[in-house]
């Protein structure tokens, strides 16, 4: 599996006319690969994210996973795509506070069936690997953060997608609980060999990826490259 970047860029409109976020963003990336991106607030880390997820459209430039290009399908078959193919973890762990720890763990998965034998055991696998088989008929109002967090990834994790994109994932936690939420994180890309793609301010788990990039003014660069 390989997902390469091509001169993206990104525009928004402002007041004063269009502005450029992202400007001829390069990369590329395969199974197994770690990869940190660091920069401001306002850099286009988000922005950047959210286009490799397929959550938002390049103004100009190509995106393709393993030489298709998710933006060439039509609305319905991109949803379907993103569904299958991109993990999200967000900074908040957008859990619904109305059902279980299992049952949201599965829901990106309800998309075409019912909670069936084999995708219970997927995300039981999954909420064991996180630490959580012990909770999954609570519901997020009866976690820590740090495990409403893990859910999350357990829940990001749920379809085996071929990216995992993590949006500051431990910015909301304290330093101990970001650290077990970041070994947890580690220990499932290891196991899942999925493309891991975060952003953060952490240098700490920045450090932990094999390769670093550093947004600035649009421009994508490579800080640390992978050694392994
Ligand atoms: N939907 C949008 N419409 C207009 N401007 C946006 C939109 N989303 C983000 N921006 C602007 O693009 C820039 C990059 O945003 P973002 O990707 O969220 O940065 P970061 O995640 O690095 O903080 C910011 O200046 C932001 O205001
Ligand atoms: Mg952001």
């Amino acid at each position: 599996m390989e997902i390469t970047i091509q001169n993206l860029c990104k525009d928004y409109e402002g007041p004063n006319g269009a502005i450029r976020v992202l400007d001829s963003i390069n990369l590329q990336a395969s199974d197994g690969d770690s990869i940190a991106v660091m920069g401001p607030s306002g850099s286009g880390k988000s922005t950047l994210l959210h286009i490799l997820g397929v959550l938002d459209a390049p103004t100009s430039g190509e995106v393709h996973y393993d030489g298709q290009s998710p933006f060439a399908l039509r609305e319905r078959e991109r949803a379907l795509f993103r569904n299958k193919r991109v993990g999200f973890v967000f900074q908040d762990h957008h859990l619904l506070p109305q059902f279980s720890v299992l049952e949201n763990t599965v829901i990106p998965a309800l998309a075409n069936r019912r909670i069936s034998k084999s995708l219970r055991n997927r995300a039981n696998e999954l909420l064991e690997q996180v630490g959580l088989a012990h909770r999954i008929d609570h519901r997020p109002g009866e976690l820590s953060g740090g495990e409403r967090q893990r859910v999350a990834i357990a829940r990001a994790l749920i379809n085996s997608p071929d990216v995992l994109l993590c949006d500051e994932p431990t910015g909301n936690l304290d330093m101990e609980t970001a650290t077990q939420v970041s070994d947890v994180l580690f220990d499932l890309h290891r196991n899942e060999q999925t493309i891991l793609m975060m952003v953060t301010h952490s240098t700490e788990l920045a450090s932990r990826c094999a390769s670093l990039y550093q947004l600035r003014v649009g421009k994508l660069d490579l800080a640390r490259e992978a050694t392994a």
